[in-house]
């Protein structure tokens, strides 16, 4: 027989439950802690890695960035760029190349493979000799886990270059889950093996990389940057369709048809690779990064400042150039780049909803953001990409803006996020005064758009974990200092 049921079973049922529920609890804030440590030493070790000569930047605000700056390539082309580099059966030159933290983590992963990387003649030149590529050691791969989204890239390379490969487990900003079920699956049609193991995957290609029919569920560029570097060296004919088509993927396909690659961009999102057997190194000068550009245009608006962003091209951000003029900024084309600057007047809000290229990038929402905090009135920004874009957003509002994130996709089209809980939309009141405080930053472009905030903010800020903004921005605190901010970098 059943015992009687009593007050003090109850009592111990609702304990064991509040048990459960504070030890859940402090799971959560125990993973987030060393999740936050771990933030705080690769932030040092970025920007130890480039030089930077401390991590916490104290800025005095309500000054104007006023000057002119130079662009390099595009970080999302110059790394994949240099992995292509390992198809190459001689050696490739690639040009304009940043000096950021995410360059310095390929650069080593290239040399464990054998690949010999070396500085040109012209600053930002790499020479990438891939002739004596080897296996790697795994603890020489494992040593940069977490360190960066691009080794999943080595794969399709390494399958055809070695007939295996070790991906570690992979880095890159926390704005979202970013799995990586796309690349495997793809790998998989090509004919790889895939083994995931407890610290990595290990893969093969017992029968070679064959081309195969590939239909993205999501024109992630990632993927499509694995369908190419794997598929211009498979044999037969590779069909890719849903495929991202962002100006760095077609810099991309500039790069691997100077290799000898044979690749149609067909219309709506169709790639066809033909497969070759051999391919040689390459000689390129890597496509500006509009990313950068685009968040010194933003900067400059934040501040009511001026800025020439020299290098900086229309054709590629014609949609944030745009959207830049609707807030209330104003530009001049020229030959050599862009001149973003505050032409006076009131700000006006906007609707904004991120997307795959040529939508409005997501890499910009984060730095325009802290315009849009001076706009009069409410401006919107659906985020479509990454279904956790808005962790930036806690610190702005410590420092008086009035943000809002909701769930629901707000402002335009429902998008994959809507039905699944995430905090994905923002909606932004203005226009309000930030005022200094101490903040810490939780990514790259979410970084950057801090530093812009305390560069308006009223008051002084500190802004810690400033190494993560060196693995996007080359030579940001100097760039900083060339425009006029007044602050002081300490240790
Ligand atoms: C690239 O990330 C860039 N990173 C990102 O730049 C950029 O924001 C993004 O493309 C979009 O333009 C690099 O180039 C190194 P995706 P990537 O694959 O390739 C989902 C910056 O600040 N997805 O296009 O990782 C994914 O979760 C950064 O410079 C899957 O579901 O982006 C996301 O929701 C951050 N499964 C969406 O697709 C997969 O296997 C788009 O991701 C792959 C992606």
């Amino acid at each position: 027989m059943a015992a009687p049921y009593s007050s003090s079973k109850a009592g111990k049922f609702v304990s064991t439950i509040s048990e459960i529920a504070q030890n859940r609890e402090d799971a959560a804030v125990k993973a987030q802690l060393l999740e936050d440590e771990q933030n705080r030493e690769n932030a040092q070790s970025w920007g130890a890695a480039v030089g930077l000569q401390g991590d916490k930047i104290t800025i005095r605000g309500g000054i104007p960035l006023i000057g002119r700056i130079e662009l390099k390539g595009a970080k999302n082309l110059v790394t994949k760029a240099m992995v292509a580099s390992l198809l190459g059966e001689s050696p490739s030159i690639l040009k304009n190349v940043p000096n950021i933290s995410d360059v310095r983590i390929v650069r080593e992963l290239l040399a464990v493979h054998g690949v010999k990387v070396t500085d040109g003649p012209e600053p930002g030149e790499l020479l990438l000799d891939p002739v004596d590529v080897e296996s790697a050691h795994f603890a020489a791969i494992d040593a940069h886990a977490g360190s960066s989204r691009i080794p999943i890239l080595f794969c399709g390379p390494l399958l055809h270059r070695l007939g295996e490969a070790f991906i570690p487990d992979l880095g890159g900003c926390r704005i979202g889950d970013r799995p990586i079920d796309f690349h495997l699956e793809v790998l998989r049609k090509f004919g790889a093996v895939v083994d995931k193991q407890p610290n990595g995957i290990r893969m093969s290609a017992p029968n070679g990389l064959h081309g195969a029919k590939v239909s993205l569920p999501y024109p992630s560029v990632g993927a499509t940057e694995q369908v190419l570097l794997t598929a211009v060296r498979a044999e037969g004919i590779t069909e890719l369709k849903g495929a991202a088509i962002e100006p760095e993927i077609m810099d991309l396909i500039n790069i691997l048809q100077k290799m000898g690659a044979i690749i149609t961009v067909d219309t709506d999102r169709v790639i066809r690779i033909e497969g070759v057997e051999r391919l040689e190194g390459f000689n390129h000068r890597a496509l500006f990064d509009r990313n950068e550009a685009a968040s010194w245009a933003a900067a400059a608006l934040a501040t009511d400042g001026d800025i020439f962003v020299g290098g900086a091209r229309q054709s590629e951000m014609l949609t944030f150039l745009n959207v830049f003029r609707k807030v209330g900024g104003a530009f001049e084309i020229h030959d050599d780049g862009i001149r973003f600057y505050h032409p006076g007047g009131d700000l006006k809000p906007v609707v904004i909803e991120t997307d795959v290229h040529p939508g409005f990038m997501t890499d910009w929402q984060q730095p325009l953001v802290i315009a849009l905090t001076h706009a009069h009135g409410v401006s919107i920004v659906h985020e479509t990409v990454y279904e956790q874009r808005f962790g930036f957003v806690d610190a702005l509002v410590e420092m008086g803006a009035t943000i809002q994130i909701h769930r629901e996709c707000l402002g335009g089209h429902p998008c994959r996020f809507g039905q699944r809980n995430f905090n994905h939309s923002a909606v932004i009141a203005g226009p309000t005064k930030l005022h200094g405080a101490d903040i810490e930053v939780p990514d790259l472009r979410g970084g950057f758009s801090h530093l812009i905030a305390a560069l308006t903010a009223e008051g002084t800020s500190t802004v810690s974990n400033v190494g993560i903004i060196s693995r996007g921005y080359e030579n940001f605190i100097t760039k900083l200092r060339l425009l006029g901010a007044d602050f002081d970098l300490e240790g």
